[in-house]
């Protein structure tokens, strides 16, 4: 289950319920896809993408998506910190976001047109789709692991804009669960329409 953290209100939100009507506050739409199918600790892109391929295949329809893939990341990743770096600057895309998380932990950061910076820790059966646009930010969390299903609506794949405002560095790229606390929090004042 996610947890949302709301730094300017000093909230942390648990409950499903509450969660998913938070999000959609933030235009980013969440849902808990349960039951998970089994997988092997060790599976496979392809087995993954084969168990989940009815879910994929609704949300091609639903949104648009050309592509998919999976975003496998650990400790043991060649090249991790150089590929973390590519996502927890502050970026949005021409398309939308949309991730889910098939096992490990991560924080979105998310920077909402004229809201305050939320916290979105998504943990596995986790669904998330955050809108084209929507300024964000991403972190891996104290197990350094992530696996994921992405959706892509262009075949170029993941392709950010960076708004090098330097909000991303006002946050501990930590999880709520440990110790998120933020050294200040800022309102967006340069954004990218997502229509
Ligand atoms: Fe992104």
């Amino acid at each position: 289950m996610a947890l949302i953290t709301i730094f300017d209100e000093g909230k942390t939100l648990t409950d499903e319920e509450t969660v998913t009507a938070c999000l959609k506050s933030y235009g980013v739409d969440y849902q808990r896809w349960i039951p998970a199918h089994p997988l092997a600790i060790d599976a496979s892109a392809e087995e993954i993408l084969r168990a989940y391929s009815r879910e994929i295949q609704t949300l091609k329809a639903l949104g648009g998506y050309v592509t998919v893939d999976i975003i496998d990341v650990s400790p043991e990743t060649p090249g991790l910190e150089e590929m973390l770096a590519k996502f927890n600057r502050e970026h949005w895309h021409d398309e939308d976001e949309v991730r889910f998380i098939i096992s490990g932990h991560g924080v979105f950061h998310i920077h909402a047109e004229n809201q305050s910076v939320i916290g979105i820790e998504v943990e596995a059966g986790d669904l998330i789709r955050v809108p084209r646009g929507t300024r964000h930010w991403f972190n891996l969390c104290a197990d350094r692991q992530i696996r994921a299903i992405r959706l892509f609506q262009y075949v170029s794949g993941w392709t950010p804009h960076y708004s090098h405002s330097g909000v991303d560095h006002n946050f501990l790229p930590v999880c709520f669960g440990v110790s998120q606390l933020p050294y200040k929090s800022s309102a967006a004042t340069d954004f990218k329409s997502n229509d």
